[in-house]
């Protein structure tokens, strides 16, 4: 049985909800989201009241200085907050609203990697000798010529860049524009503890961190060995540019400082990586989170799903705490990665799911309204990804666009262009549209995270599966101290029974919340009978 939430920190407890800055609101009509735009629909995010969305967080997809050839996670100065998006003062603004409605504010930092314009990589490219030079990863060619080693960059060809300058070969694990940092380097580190001290002070209440697990790299520059897989990337097994052992005593550093602020956290973004790797990397004394992604990638079937969950209930145990998300600024979109006529009701089962899982649930932007990937035309292509693989892999702009608030002219995102296409089903796909419907996935995901905020057995409590071999859904309990329930889920597209492998009897259920309000009296018997895509929660009151 895990702790009464009570004593459970607000990273635990809460709702994180992704923002992807340049599109949820632009206060300035320049097409472009911002940090007006924010400060302007707070209220939706969270007024106190169940009309509200009712999160806890706010993750800010990167606001700091940038030339923007990755959109942002290209930071030429982490100090400075980008003129597109406002000023200094603006987030100050922005933060002080927030904490009054009870929100917190999470930066993302991207620091395994700078833009090729930061100060620091200008200097350290400028000459051999560059105090600086140290700073990056710089490789002379082997001495039959060619780059160090066969590692690839996560976007696409060879990871070493030549300097013709200086020649010799620096390393990047993305674009050419975005040199690793030698994290080995003591200077780099002072600087990377200032800049988190810079915004802790500020008020900031932690960080998400860009693909944390890869900060540093074999120092003998080991070839990683070979793996089945579609890119060139995919078809190395990443031994030896991730997950290296030097990470732990970095995540024990970043947790020291910012436990030094109080109860602030750090969520770690990794690419790739299991549950097993994961649990490693969140410790009392390490990262407070780290996203696990393995949900994203299950088909739609109860069974992969259960097997994803128990995998992570398993690695991470009573105590620890995984963080999911279903979706987020790199991946396809829920109702577009399960599409179909039904993919609404999907979407109200995957929001059931994510909501009522054991550890901290993280929303993307536009999944609360049950957003679909849009066709974004070739010539608007702005991911450096979309551009490069097209039409293989169409990049991540069409999981981007601009969050629609109504049918207005800009879907009230902005009245100017916006930066990337508005979707074509914003007239039916909107935040004020599906206000006022009460079946909406919004008014669901409101209803949701209403009754998790106020339930100690959703939003702390254990997690117990009820069902061995789900077939047509699933059915679990959540339990805490003094609460318990019982959540089940129909995947199906028709009606379904569901037998669940204990007699649940020794308790009276009270229907609480669902998808198809009045279909159930209260729950008696191991047979529980859903409607197609039926989602319904039950308290036990005795
Ligand atoms: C992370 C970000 C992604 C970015 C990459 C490089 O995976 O989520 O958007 O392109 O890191 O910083
Ligand atoms: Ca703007």
């Amino acid at each position: 049985m895990s702790e009464s939430s009570e004593s459970l920190p607000w990273w635990k407890r809460g709702v994180i909800y992704q923002i992807y800055t340049r599109s949820f609101a632009d206060s300035n009509g320049d097409g472009i989201g911002d940090l007006g735009g924010i400060l302007a629909h707070l209220d939706y995010l969270n007024d106190g009241t169940p009309a509200s969305l009712g999160v806890d967080a706010i993750w800010l997809s990167p606001i700091f200085a940038s030339p923007a050839f990755d959109f942002g996670y290209d930071v030429s100065d982490y100090c400075a907050i980008d003129p597109i998006f406002g000023r200094l003062a603006d987030l100050d603004e922005l933060i002080a609203q927030a904490h009054q409605r009870g929100i917190r504010v999470i930066l993302d930092l991207a620091l395994n990697h700078t833009s090729h314009l930061h100060p620091w990589f200008l200097e350290s490219r400028a000459s051999r000798s560059s105090s600086k030079r140290d700073w990056y990863l710089w490789q002379d060619p082997r001495p039959q010529g060619g780059p160090p080693n066969r590692w690839q960059s996560v976007f696409g060809g060879r990871a070493w860049q030549w300097d013709p300058a200086t020649r010799q070969y620096y390393y990047h694990m993305f674009l050419p524009q975005q040199p690793d940092l030698n994290w080995r380097n003591p200077q780099v580190r002072e600087e990377i503890d200032r800049i988190m001290r810079f915004w802790l002070e500020r008020g900031v209440d932690g960080f998400r961190l860009d693909v944390v697990n890869a900060y540093f790299k074999d120092l003998e520059l080991r070839d990683n060995p070979f793996r089945w897989g579609l890119r060139a990337y995919d078809r190395q097994a990443h031994v030896y540019d991730a997950d290296r052992p030097e990470l732990l005593p970095a995540y024990t550093a970043f947790r020291r400082l910012v436990d030094r602020y109080g109860d602030r956290m750090v969520v770690g973004e990794p690419l790739m990586g299991n549950p097993q790797v994961l649990q490693q990397y969140c410790r009392p004394d390490r990262l407070h989170l780290a996203f696990d992604f393995d949900l994203i990638s299950c088909r739609w079937n109860p069974r992969a799903f259960q097997r994803t969950i128990l995998a992570c209930e398993q690695a991470f145990g009573p105590e620890g705490w995984p963080c999911y998300a279903l979706g987020n600024h790199d991946v396809s979109r829920l109702v577009s990665r399960y599409p179909g006529p039904h993919a609404p009701e999907r979407a109200k089962v995957a929001a059931a799911l994510l909501l009522t899982l054991h550890g901290t649930p993280s929303l993307y932007q536009g999944e609360e309204i049950g957003m679909r990937d849009s066709p974004v035309p070739r010539r608007r292509i702005l991911d450096p990804a979309g551009k490069r693989y097209w039409p293989l892999y169409r990049g991540r702009d069409p999981v981007r666009t601009p969050l629609p608030w109504n049918d207005g002219v800009g879907a009230g995102f902005s009245n100017g262009r916006p930066w990337l296409p508005i979707n074509p089903d914003f007239r039916s796909v909107n935040v004020a549209r599906e206000s006022e419907d009460p079946g909406s996935v919004l008014s669901f995901y409101r209803r949701l995270i209403w009754l998790r905020r106020g339930s100690r057995a959703l939003n702390s409590g254990s997690f117990q599966t009820l069902l061995r071999n789900p077939d047509s859904g699933l059915a679990y309990l959540r339990q805490s101290q003094e609460e318990i329930m019982l959540v089940a889920l129909n995947f199906r597209g028709h009606p379904a029974q569901i037998v669940l492998d204990e007699d649940p009897s020794t308790h009276e259920w009270e229907w609480r919340l669902g998808t198809h309000p009045g279909s159930h009296g209260p729950l008696v018997g191991r047979r529980l009978n859903l409607q197609p895509y039926e989602v319904c929660i039950f308290q036990a009151t005795r």
